[in-house]
């Protein structure tokens, strides 16, 4: 944690000219120096001063830029990073792809004690943090919380606000998310985000290769039987939706942030919590009910789900050998049938897009039946988490909620680690944040079912 110090920025914005990063300052703007918001100061980072004042100047618009240090650092160079984290408080990471530059930007932020919170969906990356970093992190009272992004808040808050849904004895058995992204213009996410799914897709053995050296963690109890196998594709009528298995990043977070919990019940105590707060946690995990969780992406035709498959097939299949990794990532919009551009999607698009996460959980009315042997669930729940543009608009409000979050509450939070944004958010105020900001988390329905 660092000290009260006046030359200590609120928050340092890392990456601030790259395609997300002038949209992390836009949304960080909305709340610098405004009443009632924690974020006091603000300094913006990247390789090019030039780059850093357009995407200001941008972010700013129509306004003139307010005065805000543009602070050079390069992720090669880790005096540079050294530099930032001292004078940070909470340091945004949206240089991607995290497993080629996110490393040095760790390392920086534990050695200093600052904390760190990114927009990364690198499962490998976050896992390979964790191992090198936690016990680290912890001496030295920095907070590295990755997937603070779309990837994985909507998924670990999603499920959390679904468990509420099941109330006394019941309980969830499965929870399936189905990630419907709507518009109507053409959907565009920009290539930063492409390059690091092709080459997470390419290292997927190293990530084997991690888990297998470290401990076994613990996993949650859940009552009945383990996760269905499903098909690949499914149709979910009362939705109105086709769906698509999808290898996402959120059951993975979510998965760490179940088995933390297994290994922690009460979740984990602040550094200097009040009362009030250590009541509040432990009654919040104390409800919260695991559950087998699985992504998949929905479409409203089968013919909608092409383009995924596509996409799939190619990474799959080229990602693997250096040339095959040189074609998917110099022809991007080929490849993912225009999915993914180079030069990302115009403001137009971006503004004219929404996501909807359904969570449709399937479990028991009373625990009891699962522990007298029953395999047929009788109750499905089903809860929803919308808003706008997934990469460029939620991605933002999401990461400036969490760092607000952070500054707010961060005598409530674990003097330090390597976390899931799960198990530290959870307890926190960060479900009204998103709700007061545009993303909703709605209950949609209960209902029982034949047995
Ligand atoms: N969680 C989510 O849902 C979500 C959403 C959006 C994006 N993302 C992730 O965010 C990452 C960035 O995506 P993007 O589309 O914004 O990419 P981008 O436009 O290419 O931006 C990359 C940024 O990193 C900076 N950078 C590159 N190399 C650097 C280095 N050596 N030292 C310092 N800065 C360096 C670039 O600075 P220059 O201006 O100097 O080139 C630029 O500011 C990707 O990993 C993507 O997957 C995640």
């Amino acid at each position: 944690m660092a000290e009260n110090n006046p030359s200590i920025f609120d928050v340092i914005i890392l990456g601030a000219s790259g395609f997300t990063g002038k949209y992390v300052v836009r949304e960080a703007l909305k709340f610098l120096n405004v009443p009632n918001s924690p974020l006091k100061s603000l300094a913006l980072a990247g390789r090019s001063p030039s780059r850093l004042s357009e995407a200001l100047n941008w972010a700013a618009s129509p306004h003139l830029p307010p005065k805000i240090p543009l602070l050079t650092a390069d992720t090669s160079d880790p005096n540079s990073l050294a530099r930032l984290a001292a004078q940070a408080k909470i340091l945004l990471n949206c240089v991607g792809p995290f497993r080629l530059y996110g490393h040095p930007v760790v390392e920086a932020c534990v050695e200093s004690g600052c904390d760190y919170l990114d927009i990364s969906g690198e499962p490998d990356f976050m896992e390979r943090m964790e191992a090198l970093f936690h016990e680290k992190a912890v001496e030295k009272g920095s907070l590295v919380i990755s997937a603070c992004g779309f990837d994985s808040i909507p998924a670990e808050i999603g499920l959390m606000f679904h468990s509420k849904h099941w109330a006394g004895s019941s309980c969830p058995n499965s929870v399936d998310a189905y990630l419907s992204l709507e518009s109507d213009k053409k959907i565009v996410g920009n290539f930063g985000t492409y390059e690091s799914a092709v080459l997470g897709v390419a290292n997927a053995d190293k990530l084997m290769e991690l888990r297998r050296s470290r401990p076994k963690r613990a996993r949650p109890a859940i009552p009945g039987p383990g996760p269905a196998k499903g098909s690949i594709i499914e149709h979910q009528k009362h939705l109105g939706l086709w769906a698509l298995k999808l290898p996402s990043a959120d059951s993975i977070v979510v998965r760490r942030t179940l088995s933390t919990l297994t290994e922690n019940p009460h979740g984990l105590p602040g550094v200097n919590e009040t009362p009030e707060h250590h009541k509040k946690r432990e009654a919040f995990w104390s409800s919260m009910k695991p559950a087998h969780f699985g992504v998949k992406l929905a479409t409203k035709s089968l013919l909608g789900l092409f383009p995924v498959i596509m996409l799939g097939i190619f990474i799959g299949l080229l990602s693997k050998t250096s040339l095959g990794r040189w074609l998917l990532l110099k022809f991007p919009s080929f490849f993912s049938c225009g999915w993914f551009k180079k030069k990302g999607p115009s403001e137009d698009q971006v503004a004219s897009a929404t996501f909807k996460m359904w969570f449709v959980g399937h479990g028991y009315s009373d625990s009891s039946l699962a522990s007298q042997g029953s395999k047929k669930v009788d109750t499905e729940v089903i809860t929803r988490v919308s808003g706008p543009e997934i990469g460029y608009l939620t991605t933002p409000i999401i990461l400036l909620q969490c760092a607000l979050s952070l500054l707010n509450d961060r005598e409530n939070l674990p003097k330090g680690g390597v976390f899931t944004p799960g198990i530290i958010f959870g307890p926190t105020d960060l479900q009204e944040r998103l709700q007061d900001n545009g993303i909703s988390f709605d209950f949609i329905s209960k209902k029982a079912l034949p047995t």
